[in-house]
């Protein structure tokens, strides 16, 4: 949800890619947004667990797992086996760590595992788990409907697909965070529901239902807000790097975009025929 990289959007989506899996890997990302990298929290990962079906025993995996925190409570809450994979190589080594700590590292039944891979080009084989779960990430994959295409090739048939994520009315966005910033911060790119719905259409997906959690959006801006007001006091060498005056305007336009319904926050489930 929040990182400071400068500048106008590469044209390359490789460096779209990498610049958004280094900007969740940094120590200030991790301070101001804890361990749950997605709006709603453990709460709405609760909710998603129960919309797409996981029970015991079901094999998740979790396309952009960050620090691991989804796949962790899927495991450890409804008893799922989950492979979470992202791009970042210190966030998959973290999270590995983070598993092993709590107890709930290695393959089964309620346990959890990581790995480096890319959600345009997942390293598991055709029809393989079944349920497929992504919170605030397709937003920042370029090519959205790849990713959606490999999460309809690994899912087994009759398996669901669920992701929580940005919701925005791009002709509304303030240009402020149309660049790359934004991007990885999840707003450039993010698509109204109908244009998931219509990624999910295209990658042979039903879409069965999509609940809107916009609030989820505006407490975590609220909370970004506190957590860099507090680091700042503290004078944090954490922000030594960051444009603080320009973090806290992108804040502010951000916070400005929930409130007018330009941005917000749904669960959106979809199945494979
Ligand atoms: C907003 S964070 C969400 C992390 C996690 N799902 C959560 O809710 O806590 C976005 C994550 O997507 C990952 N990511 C970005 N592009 C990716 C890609 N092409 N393939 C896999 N992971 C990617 C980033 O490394 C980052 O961990």
């Amino acid at each position: 949800m929040i990182a400071e990289p400068n500048g106008s959007l590469p044209t390359e989506p490789a460096e779209i890619k990498a610049c958004c899996a280094a900007g969740y890997q940094s120590d200030v990302v991790a301070l101001i947004l804890g361990e749950s990298y997605h709006p709603g929290g453990a709460a709405l990962t609760r909710r998603l667990a129960g919309a797409v079906g996981v029970t015991d025993g079901c094999e998740v995996l979790d396309v952009a797992s960050g620090p691991g925190s989804t796949a962790m409570l899927l495991a450890r809450e409804f008893r799922a086996s989950v492979l979470g994979v992202d791009l970042g190589e210190g966030a998959v080594a973290q999270a590995n760590r983070r598993a092993a700590d709590a107890g709930v590292a290695g393959r089964g039944t309620a346990l959890v595992r990581f790995e480096v891979g890319d959600a345009e080009r997942l390293p598991l084989p055709d029809a393989s788990v079944d349920v497929v779960v992504s919170e605030c990430a397709l937003c920042t994959f370029p090519d959205k409907l790849a990713a959606a295409a490999e999460m309809a090739r690994v899912v087994r048939r009759g398996g669901r697909i669920g992701i929580t994520d940005v919701v925005l009315d791009p002709d509304r966005l303030d240009p402020e965070l149309a660049d790359l910033a934004g991007w990885v911060a999840c707003l450039a790119d993010a698509r109204p529901v109908e244009g998931y719905q219509a990624i999910f259409s295209s990658a042979g997906l039903e879409t069965m239902s999509v609940e809107r959690h916009d609030q989820a959006l505006g407490d975590m801006i609220d909370m970004i807000d506190a957590r860099i007001t507090a680091l700042a006091m503290a004078k944090s060498t954490a922000l030594a790097d960051v444009d603080l005056a320009s973090l806290r305007r992108r804040v502010a336009v951000a916070r400005r975009a929930v409130a007018d319904g330009v941005a917000g926050y749904a669960l959106m489930v979809a199945r494979r025929p």
